[in-house]
């Protein structure tokens, strides 16, 4: 979707809002599939009402992205503009044992930062990548924690309301790679409050959840992560390893050799080769095991 009116344009340009024409996801995902669109960058949170308001006036239908590690875009002129916040600079504040950390700061690196000043608690969580607020949204967890035991508070901008507000952590639920966060509300930022930890300790914790990572994720190909939500009690990657399904491939979609739960992108795979395989697998397992997969990577499409 083009954004061409010289109205539009003028406003973006008030509300500090910067407009990337022609902005390709592939090169925005790590599973590297994607089409073409406008991209929205958003400098100041305060302006999101003013730019969605100018968006629902002008019937321009949009979607906000993090950092791109957990989803599938489909391929082709994409039928919405999409919404990104920029990174400001520093994207971490430290209080004590709070961390004011910014929803478009890189997760990883809050992580390796709040340790460096001893606050730990988010070890297992390392080696995921993606923004803050994309980790908030969807609850990312690892090796037995998630980053919603953390969180005191989150400001974002409420779809419902059309405002900025502020939600305490008793506010919100955090389940299993799921919150009670509307898909329409925008992270801007959170407070986590973290235990104090000698950062010699925490680098051991990091050290322990990378190694257990690198040898059974492929960590170097394009993935999205793990494709499907482990159903209760059951490991997914481990019903479609059963299945003797690793290395089963839709033109360049393909089920990991190392993990049966991660489907990379061997090389120009298609959104629809994707989601052929995603269905196909879908299919077998719920032919042996009677379970029907739910996904866990968020799939855009048209
Ligand atoms: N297994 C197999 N074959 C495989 C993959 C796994 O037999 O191809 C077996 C393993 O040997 C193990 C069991 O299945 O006994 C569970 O595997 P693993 O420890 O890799 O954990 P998982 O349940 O597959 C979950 C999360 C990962 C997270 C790891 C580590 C989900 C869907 N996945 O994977 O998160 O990194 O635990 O805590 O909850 C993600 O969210 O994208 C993700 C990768």
């Amino acid at each position: 979707m083009r954004i061409s009116d010289p109205d539009i344009v003028a406003t973006l340009a008030e509300i500090h809002v910067e407009l990337r024409q022609g902005t390709t996801l592939a090169g925005l995902t790590s599973l590297g599939i994607g089409g073409t669109t406008d991209m929205l960058r958003i400098k100041k949170h305060e302006n999101l009402p003013d730019l969605l308001n100018l968006l629902d006036a002008n019937h321009v239908p949009h979607k906000f992205l993090g950092g791109g590690s957990n989803l599938l875009v489909c391929d082709g002129e994409l039928p919405w503009v999409v919404l990104q916040l920029v990174r400001p600079e520093p994207d971490v504040v430290l209080d004590g044992n709070l961390a004011h950390v910014d929803a478009a700061a890189d997760l990883g690196r809050m992580i390796t930062f709040c340790a460096k000043n001893d606050l730990g608690g988010m070890e297992g969580l390392i080696g995921v990548p993606g923004t803050v607020g994309g980790a908030l949204r969807m609850n990312a967890g690892a090796y037995g924690m998630q980053i919603g035991s953390y969180v005191r508070e989150v400001k974002l901008y409420r779809a419902a309301s059309r405002q900025i507000e502020i939600l305490r952590g008793e506010q919100i639920s955090f389940e299993y790679r799921h919150t009670s966060f509307a898909p329409d509300d925008m992270m801007l930022s959170v407070i986590l409050e973290l235990p104090s930890k000698p950062f010699k300790e925490i680098l051991q914790g990091i050290r322990i959840c990378n190694e257990k990572r690198r040898s059974s994720q492929p960590l170097g190909q394009k993935s999205a992560g793990c494709i499907f939500k482990n159903p209760p009690g059951a490991s997914a990657g481990r019903m479609i390893d059963e299945l003797g399904l690793k290395g089963l491939s839709v033109g360049d979609a393909r089920v990991s050799d190392r993990h049966a739960n991660f489907f990379v992108n061997a090389g120009h795979a298609s959104a629809n080769d994707m989601l052929n395989l995603i269905a196909d697998v879908r299919e077998r397992v719920q032919k042996t095991y009677g379970v029907s997969l739910e996904n866990e990577v968020v799939v855009w499409n048209a």
